[in-house]
């Protein structure tokens, strides 16, 4: 019997709601061809939603989710409604209750693209960011608000735990690629979390032999990832820092636009969640714009976490062919529109 797989589909708001059908056609047809099922359920989480009901989701919206296989999710949020309240009311309740506490960016430099920094030819990097706690936390709060005396205190989290599983991961992915681990720090300004991220890291480190690790202050990090973006393989780093450094590899390598992000749960109690790195885009939304390169790569993640590798690859190959061939969205240059790419794309696939 073909492998069925349960997929969760959050187009959300905005270039959301263009990028997830574009995907989703090219997703059916390689299950078509490769000979697995995927059963998409529908969801109508979104900010018209959150306008309505007062929720961004239902109140068991996790339960909803949680026999499924993954979460294939657009974008969330429109300029009606305070970003924090679609980012905390959605995706940041799906990544904590789901344990997904790896958050994994690939940037590459694909092929038919140049990148935005004179003389790199090549990049291929992973950025490995913390996904469940660090500087994104609950922990602090504000007094006197509106008076002069007003206080906000914002504490950051760091648990032996969570930094282990994280560097593990990491050092993994990086002794199965070219064996070089950059971790991102800020220990000389940083002087509690910091040091301790660092100590953690190294020490996860001394088990793997085959792994060199730097360690880089992410001052000095950002820097080098505009002027030598080749020089990184793969890069660990904090829930902030990781959040960072991957729109900037991204932005480097061409286009948010291209970008996809997997919300890991490595142990595979939970779903995890695949995405686009970019959001709505509220300034391009409704006008054919969009790039849906992002949501198409976060597809192929999905696919490859759901043991679909060979339709995974497929994809892969079909857009970079596309763009191989000169023809891309106006964000990287071209003239096509979302559903003209996204033919193109098709039209490559199973041939
Ligand atoms: P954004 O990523 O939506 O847009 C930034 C810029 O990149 C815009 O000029 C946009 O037109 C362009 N862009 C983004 N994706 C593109 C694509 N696929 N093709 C072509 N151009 C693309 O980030 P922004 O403007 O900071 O946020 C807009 C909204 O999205 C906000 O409400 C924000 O909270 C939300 N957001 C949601 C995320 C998510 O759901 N995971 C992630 C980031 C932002
Ligand atoms: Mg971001």
């Amino acid at each position: 019997m073909a492998n069925r797989h349960i997929i969760d589909v959050i187009a959300g708001d905005g270039i959301g709601r263009e990028v997830m059908p574009a995907a989703i056609r090219c997703l059916d047809k390689l299950s078509a061809v490769h000979g697995f099922e995927l059963e998409w359920r529908e969801r109508d989480w979104n900010s018209e939603r959150y306008l309505r009901d007062g929720a961004m989701m239902p109140k068991n919206g996790i339960e909803q989710m949680s026999d499924g296989d993954a979460i294939f999710l657009g974008a969330v949020g429109t300029p009606e409604i305070p970003d924090d309240v679609t980012l905390w009311g959605l995706l940041i309740p799906i990544r904590r209750d789901f344990m997904q506490y790896i958050n994994l960016r690939p940037t590459k430099l694909l092929p038919g693209l140049e990148a935005r920094v004179r003389g790199v030819d090549s990049i291929d990097l992973m950025v490995v960011r913390e996904n469940v706690e660090g500087e994104y936390s609950e922990v602090g709060g504000r007094v006197y608000r509106g008076r002069p005396e007003e206080i906000a205190i914002q504490e950051a989290i760091f648990t032996r735990t969570g930094v282990d599983r994280v560097a593990r991961f990491a050092f993994d992915l990086a002794a199965r690629r070219t064996g070089r681990l950059v971790s991102a720090t800020k220990s000389n300004g940083i002087i509690h979390s910091m040091p301790f991220w660092d100590e953690v890291v190294a020490g996860v480190g001394a088990e793997y032999p085959q792994v060199e690790l730097e360690s880089v202050l992410i001052d000095a990090l950002a820097a080098r990832g505009v002027l030598h973006p080749s020089s990184f393989d793969v890069v660990v780093a904090s829930n902030l820092f990781g959040d960072i450094l991957s729109d900037l590899f991204s932005a480097v390598a061409g286009s948010i636009g291209i970008a996809p992000s997997a919300n890991l749960n490595p142990e595979r109690e939970f779903p995890s969640l695949f995405e686009p790195v970019h959001g709505s885009a509220p300034d391009i939304a409704g006008k054919g714009l969009a790039n849906p390169v992002g949501q198409m790569w976060a597809g192929a993640m999905m696919l490859d976490h759901l043991g679909e590798t060979a339709a995974a690859a497929e994809i892969i190959s079909a857009f970079e062919g596309v763009l191989a061939s000169g023809n891309s969205t106006r964000d990287l240059g071209g003239s096509l529109s979302t559903d003209d790419f996204t033919d193109a794309v098709f039209d490559r696939l199973g041939a």
